[in-house]
């Protein structure tokens, strides 16, 4: 299929990587659909209002892309949230809101886009994942866990979709310079904390990180190199190289000296 021919679904595409991704995927001449709960600005594809925490609105949302566009051949799975805090006291509604928009928030959408996959005889799943998947980072347990819970559905997939030539894949981003600094969930830290100090060290410099990280256009090229893929592979890793060297280190070193490492790069 040429690529001006396929049509891509891409969730969170009001700013940071869905944004950059609808745009360069337009460019390329894609028919790009880029959805969110809030409309972009400026915007050279086609956009649609999804909430994807609500089963109506994920409905009504895929509905209008298979009536305007006829079909659909990528979905990409890219909305989420980040949150930061101590797991002791982050609340269950916090943790609820994060795993709702970045786990139930994905499913909710491949469930509507699996049938229609199905009966055209083709379709490519590819969920942003993150290098967090990989290692249960301080005071970001809880997004960790959303992203290695996405990664396990992939690779669930993948395996449940392969006789209807459905391709499921992830990337793992590390960081990116986006709104996830502004957008992220912070929890309350009680009167006192016990983490206050620890905390407060590592949550400005995850925002350092992200602040002075590589722009999304980095992520959007290997959507596309992924989406051009005729047999993606399972899982991608995109981000900088201490990052990514991160995960060999998590399996070639002993535990915890692995952690120890972790614990003195985030001064802990
Ligand atoms: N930036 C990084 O360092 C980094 C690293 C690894 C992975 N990631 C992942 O990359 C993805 C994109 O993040 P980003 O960095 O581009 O962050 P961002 O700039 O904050 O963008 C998040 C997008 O998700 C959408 N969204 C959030 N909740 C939603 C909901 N309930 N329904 C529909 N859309 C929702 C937002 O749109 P509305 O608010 O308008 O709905 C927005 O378009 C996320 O899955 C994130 O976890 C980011």
């Amino acid at each position: 299929m040429s690529t001006s021919s396929k049509v891509i679904l891409i969730t969170g595409a009001s700013s940071g990587i869905g944004h950059s991704a609808a745009e360069y995927l337009s460019g390329l001449g894609y028919r790009v659909f880029g959805s969110s709960r809030t409309q972009p600005q400026e915007a050279h594809f086609e956009w649609v209002c999804m909430d994807v925490t609500s089963e109506d609105s994920v409905r009504e949302a895929v509905e209008e892309v298979l009536e305007r566009a006829g079909r659909l051949d990528v979905l990409i799975n890219n909305a989420g949230l980040g949150i930061v805090g101590p797991l002791e006291e982050t609340t269950d509604e916090l943790i609820y809101q994060v795993f709702n928009t970045n786990v139930m928030g994905a499913l909710r959408i491949c469930r509507r886009v699996i049938p229609i996959f199905r009966k055209q005889g083709h379709g490519l799943i590819l969920n942003i994942s993150s290098i967090a998947a990989e290692i249960g980072l301080p005071f970001r347990g809880i997004y960790s866990a959303t992203k290695a819970s996405l990664d396990a559905l992939t690779e669930s997939l993948s395996m449940e979709l392969k006789e209807f030539n459905i391709h499921v894949c992830s990337l793992l981003p590390g960081d990116i310079a986006t709104s996830i600094n502004q957008n992220r969930l912070v929890a309350s830290l009680q009167k006192n904390s016990v983490y206050a100090h620890n905390f407060a060290k590592v949550h400005r410099q995850i925002k350092e990180e992200v602040s002075n990280a590589d722009k999304p256009i980095v992520i959007a090229k290997a959507i596309a190199r992924i989406i051009e893929t005729p047999s993606p592979r399972l899982h991608y890793t995109v981000g900088p190289i201490l990052q990514k060297t991160a995960i060999w280190l998590r399996i070639l070193l002993p535990q915890r000296f692995f952690e120890r490492l972790l614990m003195l790069f985030y001064g802990m």
